[in-house]
């Protein structure tokens, strides 16, 4: 080689690094922007641009370039733009997910690409099995239900209806709610279901107010408690001395304040909450709010910027490398604090670890919140623990 080339190369070492097109990782992040779960897909699209706003860009020495795709809650869409994005943009990481049959879609694609599968929203316990290349950053139902069942089972609740959309983690709910429930000595009068496309909860609850169980416990998907409560409230049940309690997607912060002081008092388990009381989280509600016109972080937007600090964990330790199988053993049994408190990532199931609150339904300065009262710490899946 002539000393002229050598000197051309040894310069080209030392130049500051530019992020070239090799440079960069891409995610691809798959939400449903618009249909009825729109609100998952804003809230998630939000806060992963809060992510990226407050941690910068380049990680590793890494350029993140996030490609987002509106699946409408669509499966075969979520599939088909999830093949697009490995094929075409050749991502890194997929990411996002608003339900449970969108997560389990792009399953075999993750495992297929060797592509890790970041579950930012959707809850069916059976996700993370679906493929070795799904890490979840949301909840599954059963972590908030079991805890539910167990306060109703020492508060006095003795008969209990369930009604659930009728898809995986409704199925979920009502199976490890009535489960617990009933180990705990109490009565499950019925299980309803209702089509979790365009439901219409008039017949279900007009049942439910005829039994005249202690208290209904729901689980409907995000985007649709308003509705929900909406019906409760005009077919009277709010009057009729059954008590409402739920999984915390019901009371649901992006929608808490439009359901009115109907729903004060309602008591439900979920794993974040806009009034949990820490600095993170303070900060984090704070900044999102700034970002947003005023709207307030809900669980959803948790799970998104989670996600996001566990694909940039990732890369920290992996040094920029980005290989599926690489990225994911990194993944395994990291933990952080996020806004809603202490997670970590089970490193035998790739599930989310988190504590979980029971909270009440309370006015604030005019405005309502889930006010956490209790904390059931560091719960695993309970599906999962179980068949262990
Ligand atoms: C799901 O489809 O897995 C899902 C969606 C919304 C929720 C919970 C679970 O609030």
């Amino acid at each position: 080689m002539l000393r002229r080339e050598l000197l051309a190369i040894a310069a080209l070492s030392v130049l500051p690094s530019v992020a070239s097109a090799q440079d960069s990782v891409k995610i691809g992040l798959i939400l449903p922007m618009t249909g009825q779960q729109a609100s998952t897909g804003k809230q998630i699209d939000a806060a992963v641009k809060l992510y990226l706003a407050q941690k910068g860009t380049t990680v590793a020495g890494k350029k993140i370039e996030v490609i987002l795709k509106d699946d409408t809650s669509v499966p075969d869409v979520t599939k088909r733009l999830a093949q697009e994005l490995v094929v075409n943009d050749k991502v890194a990481v997929l990411a996002g997910f608003g339900i449970t049959p969108s997560a389990m879609a792009t399953a075999p694609i993750a495992t297929q690409a060797k592509v890790p599968e970041v579950v930012m929203a959707a809850g069916t316990s059976s996700i993370t099995e679906a493929s070795p290349f799904v890490v979840r950053t949301s909840f599954t139902l059963a972590q908030s239900s079991v805890p539910m069942a167990e306060w109703a089972a020492r508060n006095g609740i003795k008969k209990v209806i369930t009604l659930v959309s009728d898809y995986g983690p409704g199925i979920d709910a009502e199976k490890s709610f009535s489960d617990k429930f009933k180990a705990d000595g109490g009565t499950i009068v019925e299980n309803l279901r209702i089509p979790m496309r365009s439901p219409d909860f008039a017949p279900v609850l007009q049942k439910a107010a005829d039994a005249k169980p202690d208290a209904l416990f729901v689980f409907v998907p995000s985007g649709t408690g308003a509705q929900f409560v909406k019906q409760f409230i005009e077919r009277g049940l709010d009057k009729s001395g059954v008590k409402l309690i739920a999984t915390g997607d019901v009371t649901d912060d992006d929608q808490l304040n439009g359901m009115g002081d109907a729903v004060v008092g309602v008591i439900n388990a979920h794993n974040y909450s806009a009034a949990h009381d820490s600095a993170a989280n303070k900060a984090y509600v704070e900044a999102f709010k700034k970002a947003n016109g005023g709207l307030r972080p809900n669980f959803m937007s948790v799970g998104g910027w989670d996600g996001m600090e566990l694909i940039y964990g990732a890369l920290k330790k992996t040094n920029g490398d980005t290989n599926g199988e690489k990225l994911v053993a990194a993944m395994k049994g990291m933990a952080w604090e996020s806004p809603r408190g202490p997670i970590s990532i089970d490193p035998d199931t790739r599930d989310i670890v988190q504590n979980i609150y029971i909270r009440k339904v309370e006015k604030k300065d005019g405005e309502l919140y889930n006010v956490e009262f209790a904390t059931i710490p560091n719960v695993k899946d309970p599906v999962k623990a179980a068949k262990k």
